[in-house]
């Protein structure tokens, strides 16, 4: 059950968030005649870069009562994954529209007292029911929307198991400590913002069609007030279980089982054996050397995520193309940047899928002798057509999520991207839990023939298969000069996290901006299919623009390009936290008491 208060009496530390976020909420903007809008731009922005420094450790979220969650864990002595993981289950509370124990996602880490890195994917999986056919099926019978809202569109969640592993390998603090601030949250709620708010606005429609989603958030079916106090009670009996327990109740014994109930109940086709079967995988996380030799390499992550691929090809066929060069011409650069990130997603949709269920040969498609080979398909003359890059398969044609970032006072480095998929993900809450479903199916090839949320064309390397995990585009970073931690970064915005990551590590590393003005600096996108070059509405008049144009290209206008968080070592030893313009959010720094 979730409940609603009004003008009740709260925290000393939720107040100062809540000053904060009134902070932000003074510079943020809404757009108006957006063009080509989906589910990623429905966030309150600010419109300057939200930034801090310190020197004792630092935490980066897109909410302020999570990042003070953060702050807090460090302080007391916790390092980046205790404080990393505890900012994650505060957000499945303050941050619903993303933050989650229902959905997934991937996390990168650095450890240089220990000289260690690791890569962990818990990113969700399809029921063991589910099959290729599946939402062509339901489409066909009249539900075209299965895989994208509702309780057929959630994959088995990722995060419970995931950020207890996370705990269990790196952390240090008790397990109970780092989740209790979640718990408190839930049980004593917090007071709604304007973010918050807005979001909700924008999902209204779905109030109207799912129950527990209204209930869970439209009190007596409506909008909240900025100010009044949800509570989360279901959610917070949840966590107290997961905080006293730990996640083993989430996917066994009576917690699984009420799941699975209540999923089947709604027309869903989880099974116990689904929840059981779930693992959280830490994988070999991807070195890539900077294609200049200058020193600089990317802690990046491999499939199910798209990270490692995208961005590694991507910078390699810059490089080719002279165009890692800062002094080459900007347009020059605009237009190989498409060259290549055409190749680059063209392999990201046909040949990446889950490595649990086939062989994903990211080894060979991210060596130089690969790279060189298809290089050789990058155009003579501006523009290319991705008509020209040819897939080798049939031609089968066919946005939320939220990122954290930690460095504590010993330098481990945590990078975190999870997600529900789209705007409070499938919009159903299980009934009695609290616990709201991502709808991350919908990253599979769901519907052969028809593009997916973000237009991206799918393969049948991506088909829903049973116990597969879904691509992803999420891409936590972390950037190493001379072997030590430089800065570590991350996006929302589905296949626009990867040009976001990808341009802000070019803007620091190539052409010297710092962090701040790498992260505000506009951004363009291409993602092979549709042919277009997506540019920012700031840049309409701009002369990069002009210059594509001019060039042949089919621009096309998007209020955002992805939405960046970053921290930073600087030289001096001390720590910056940068929130992009284009969201809100929290920067904060250990500070002494
Ligand atoms: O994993 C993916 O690629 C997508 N589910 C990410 C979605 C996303 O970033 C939406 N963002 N705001």
């Amino acid at each position: 059950m979730i409940r609603f208060f009004f003008h009740r009496k709260i925290e000393a530390s939720i107040a100062a968030a809540v000053i904060l976020s009134c902070a932000s909420i003074f510079c943020c903007g809404s757009q108006q005649g957006r063009p080509d809008r989906d589910d990623t731009d429905t966030d309150v922005q600010a419109s300057t870069v939200h930034s801090a420094l310190g020197s004792e450790g630092i935490v980066v979220s897109e909410d302020s009562m999570a990042t003070l969650v953060g702050v807090e864990v460090l302080r007391e002595g916790g390092n980046a994954v205790d404080a990393a993981v505890a900012v994650a289950f505060a957000l499945a509370v303050t941050f619903p529209e993303a933050g989650n124990i229902g959905g997934g996602g991937f996390l990168v880490m650095h450890d240089s007292a220990r000289d260690m890195e690791g890569a962990l994917d818990f990113r969700e999986k399809a029921p063991l029911a589910a099959y290729p056919e599946l939402y062509t099926i339901l489409a066909d019978s009249g539900n075209p929307d299965a895989s994208r809202e509702g309780v057929l569109s959630s994959g088995i969640p990722g995060s419970p198991a995931g950020l207890y592993t996370a705990w269990e390998e790196w952390g240090s603090l008790p397990w109970e400590r780092i989740v209790n601030p979640s718990v408190e949250l839930a049980l004593d709620g917090f007071p709604v913002g304007e973010g918050l708010l807005k979001r909700l606005s924008d999902a209204s429609k779905y109030a109207a069609k799912y129950r527990s989603f209204r209930e869970g958030f439209y009190p007596n079916g409506v909008l909240p007030k900025v100010g009044d106090i949800l509570i989360q009670e279901d959610l917070g009996g949840v966590l107290s279980i997961v905080a006293k327990d730990g996640v083993e109740p989430f996917y066994r014994g009576a917690l699984a089982e009420k799941l699975v109930s209540e999923v089947r109940k709604a027309g869903g086709i989880w099974t116990l054996e689904d929840l059981e079967n779930y693992r959280a995988e830490i994988r070999d996380p991807v070195r890539i050397a900077f294609p200049d030799r200058s020193g600089v390499e990317l802690i990046a992550m491999p499939p199910p995520s798209s990270g490692a691929l995208v961005i590694g090809q991507t910078l390699a066929y810059l490089e080719f193309q002279g165009a890692l060069d800062r002094r080459a011409e900007n347009a020059r650069r605009a237009a190989a940047l498409v060259e290549s990130l055409r190749l680059a997603f063209a392999d990201r949709n046909t040949k990446l899928g889950d490595p649990g269920s086939m062989p994903v040969p990211l080894t060979e498609l991210l060596s130089h002798a690969y790279l060189i080979e298809r290089s050789a398909m990058l155009p003579s003359s501006y523009p290319g057509d991705s008509r020209s890059v040819p897939s080798d398969l049939p031609g089968r044609e066919s946005d939320n999520t939220t990122h954290i970032c930690v460095i504590d006072r010993n330098g481990m480095t945590v990078s975190l991207t999870t997600t529900l998929n789209s705007l409070f993900g499938s919009k159903w809450i299980v009934p009695g839990t609290g616990i709201l479903l991502n709808n991350q199916m919908d990253d599979f090839n769901a519907v052969p023939g028809k593009p997916n949320l973000y237009k991206l064309v799918g393969y049948e390397v991506n088909d829903v298969k049973p116990g597969a995990r879904m691509l992803s585009s999420m891409a936590p970073t972390i950037v190493l000069k001379e072997g030590e931690v430089w800065f570590a970064l991350g996006a929302r915005g589905g296949p626009r996290i990867l040009t976001s990551v990808l341009q802000v590590i070019i803007n620091r590393c190539i052409d010297g901006m710092n962090l701040v003005d790498a992260v505000a600096a506009p951004r363009i996108h291409h993602q092979w299919y549709p042919d277009a070059v997506y540019f920012e509405k700031e840049v309409e008049a701009h002369e990069l623009r002009k210059s594509l144009d001019s060039l042949g290209y089919h621009v096309e206008f998007r209020p955002m390009v992805g939405k960046v968080l970053a921290v930073e070592r600087l030289p001096g030893g001390e720590l910056i936290g940068v929130v992009d313009p284009r969201t809100c959010g929290l920067a904060m720094p250990v500070v002494a008491r």
